[in-house]
């Protein structure tokens, strides 16, 4: 009570400030020993307010100290590259999600994290796929604020996530375990997100019940996690990260153990419920077709770092290394050696020495090793389809697969047996059969030169 008073704090401080002038004069000598004194007096202040105004602006997480901050950053926002992603060159203020130059290590010597660079704008979906091992988890880790950054800045809506308390952080958490609480049934599981936020207890019903509607499961609400399937677990995870409606969602592997069906139905409800209410959502997954068909963007991960992030389309029909090109659905590769490049053009010899017509992506000079990646479906085996003076190449079928909608052969060309050609069962479809030989080739743009 004593030092609430505020009346006695502002005395108590003027006379200690006059005290320490008077002492500091009474053990110094000379004429200016008084103003001397003062003006240190006056310093040490300034100094101290200085200091507290830091630690206040620190603390709230300030938007002033991230822009001074940024000022002085040899990363600026705006020179973020290409495989790191950009929302939009010069507005960056759209940032709801942000990682900046992070690194992750969790023994001090391997980075499991490298360099990420990522800024995703608001209610964007975005998947991260990548194989095993290679820093997903880590990721959605760190922007929940599980674990910290060896290295780098973690924004969300343009403030360091160290600097939003858990409960103001508005995120919502599928983990790749589901993480019930087992103690709890599972309307209790949901309940609980919405009586930390304080809400009545009809709206927390309300919201519970529609919750449960939407992963089917409104008959299992007085259930406990142990008396359910793996699958039925896992939608209940879905449904509590969804049921306090948060601004940002992240999901690992959600529908993981779910059977085809419900999984599709699934992957239809989380993306219009994120559309629907505009949530961000970084989601995590394995499944290829799952990542094309629901994401905005995708963010294909290797060794802790991302190799292309880039909207569905793009990833597959313009990969920009061998890595995404073998990584993102049925491709073909061919190596060989770059034998000339014109502007948009180059022509590789592949190591059987034969010729063909390819994209320059990422080969820069002659005599560079580079393997070609060309899909499936891009492969002609029809001369009028192709330029007049396109090379093509000999193959010979070694297999062919009857799949209702398209045919699928293995053939062998310029020594790879494995390479795959799709054609669509057409009332024109040619059914080759094996032993035939034909003529391949394609158009220049669907043939990429890529890193050796
Ligand atoms: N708590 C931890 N302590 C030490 N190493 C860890 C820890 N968690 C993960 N790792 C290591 O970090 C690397 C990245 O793991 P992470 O879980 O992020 O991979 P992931 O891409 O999610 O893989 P998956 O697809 O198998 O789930 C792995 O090599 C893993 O062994
Ligand atoms: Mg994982």
């Amino acid at each position: 009570m004593f030092y609430n008073n505020h009346l006695w704090r502002y005395v108590s401080g003027i006379a200690s400030f006059f005290m320490v002038i008077y002492f500091d004069c009474a053990f110094s000598f000379g004429t200016y020993a008084l103003p001397i004194a003062i003006l240190r007096q006056v310093l040490s202040f300034l100094f101290a307010s200085l200091a507290s105004c830091y630690f206040v602006l620190i603390s709230k997480g300030s938007r002033v100290l991230t822009w001074l901050k940024d000022q002085w950053s040899p990363l600026k926002r705006d020179t973020i590259d290409k495989t790191g992603g950009r929302v939009t060159e010069g507005n960056t203020d759209a940032a709801f999600v942000e990682f900046q130059r992070v690194q992750k290590s969790y023994d001090g010597e391997n980075l499991v994290v490298k360099d990420l660079n990522l800024a995703m704008p608001k209610g964007e979906f975005l998947t991260m796929l990548g194989p095993s091992g290679s820093g997903k988890t880590t990721c959605l880790m760190m922007l929940a604020g599980f674990e910290t950054a060896t290295h780098g800045e973690i924004l969300l809506d343009g403030r360091p996530i160290n600097n939003i308390p858990p409960h103001k952080r508005g995120i919502g958490m599928v983990f790749q375990n589901y993480a019930l609480f087992p103690h709890m049934t599972v309307a209790e599981n949901l309940s609980f997100p919405l009586e930390v936020r304080k809400m009545g207890k009809s709206e927390r019903e309300e919201k519970v019940h529609r919750a449960l509607d939407m992963v089917q499961m409104g008959a299992f609400g007085n259930r406990r996690p142990a008396q359910l399937s793996g699958g039925q677990q896992q939608r209940i995870a879905l449904a509590r990260a969804l049921v306090f409606e948060p601004e940002l969602v992240l999901m690992d592997e959600p529908l993981g153990a779910l059977d085809k069906q419900l999984r599709e139905h699934m992957q239809f409800e989380i993306t219009r419920l994120a559309h629907e209410l505009g949530i961000t959502t970084v989601y995590v997954t394995h499944d290829q077709t799952e990542a094309l068909t629901m994401s905005d963007r995708v963010a294909v991960f290797d060794d802790g770092r991302i190799q292309q992030l880039a909207p569905p389309d793009e990833l597959y029909e313009a990969p920009e290394n061998s890595f995404v090109a073998q990584f993102i659905g049925e491709n073909n590769t061919l190596e060989g050696v770059v034998t000339a490049i014109r502007d948009d053009t180059c022509v590789v010899r592949l190591d059987d020495g034969s010729e063909i017509d390819a994209t320059p992506v990422n080969v820069q000079e002659v005599g560079q090793r580079t393997k070609v990646s060309i899909r499936p479906e891009r492969v002609e085996f029809n001369k009028d389809r192709l330029h007049a003076d396109a090379h093509t190449l000999k193959a010979v079928v070694k297999e062919f697969i009857y799949m209702g909608d398209v045919f699928r052969f293995r053939m062998s060309v310029a020594g790879n047996d494995d390479f795959i050609v799709k054609t669509r069962n057409a009332p024109d479809a040619v059914r080759l059969s094996p032993g035939q030989e034909v003529e391949i080739g394609w158009l220049t743009r669907d043939c990429r030169a890529l890193d050796a």
